[in-house]
């Protein structure tokens, strides 16, 4: 899949088959994400892979529009080093990073935020030097998965200034 259409297609996927990935297949995922550009180099994150059935179920409490969460086949956590904005564009870059790879071997996703982000810490264990603002689940799409009617963009002329607001 060349780049353009993986980010044409790639679309938040919420519904998937009961199929599992394999550890194979999720390091591969995270070891393309690894290469994502951050601030200085800094590489402010930790990836915390969920595979655990019951702790994909407890993390869904921690986000407000996680119903999702439960029936991934796993899910990565997005840890970052400090709270601050240049770190969470980062994890932006690492988020789209692993969603993408994910795309390119047939796995869907989706980002979830963790509205109660002290709690999705306290249930992972992580630190409490570290924040935990957003995680994303994977698995490979259910037949019944369809792109959200609401998911279009807006127009490209609506959104691009040449050289003039
Ligand atoms: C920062 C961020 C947080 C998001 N949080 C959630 C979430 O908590 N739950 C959810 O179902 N989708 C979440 N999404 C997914 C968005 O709803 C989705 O990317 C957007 O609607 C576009 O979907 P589409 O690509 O299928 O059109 C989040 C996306 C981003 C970028």
């Amino acid at each position: 899949m060349n780049v353009s259409k993986a980010i044409r297609t790639k679309r938040a996927v919420r519904q998937y088959t009961e199929e599992s990935v394999s550890d194979d297949v999720i390091r591969q995922i995270l070891a393309t994400a690894r290469w994502s550009q951050s601030s200085k180099n800094t590489q402010p994150w930790d990836f915390f892979v969920i595979t655990d059935k019951d702790l994909l179920a407890e993390l869904s409490q921690s986000g407000d529009f996680a119903k999702h969460l439960p029936s991934a086949a796993f899910a990565i956590a997005l840890v970052g080093d400090s709270d601050n904005y240049m770190v969470g564009f980062d994890l932006g870059q690492t988020a789209m990073s692993l969603q993408l790879a994910a795309w390119e071997v047939g796995i869907g996703s989706c980002l979830i935020s963790f509205h109660r982000a002290e709690q999705a810490a306290e249930i992972l264990g992580v630190p409490e030097v570290k924040y935990v603002r957003i995680g994303i689940s994977f698995g490979y799409p259910s037949p019944e998965h369809k792109a959200a009617k609401m998911g279009g963009r807006q127009a490209l002329d609506d959104i691009t200034h040449w050289n003039n607001w």
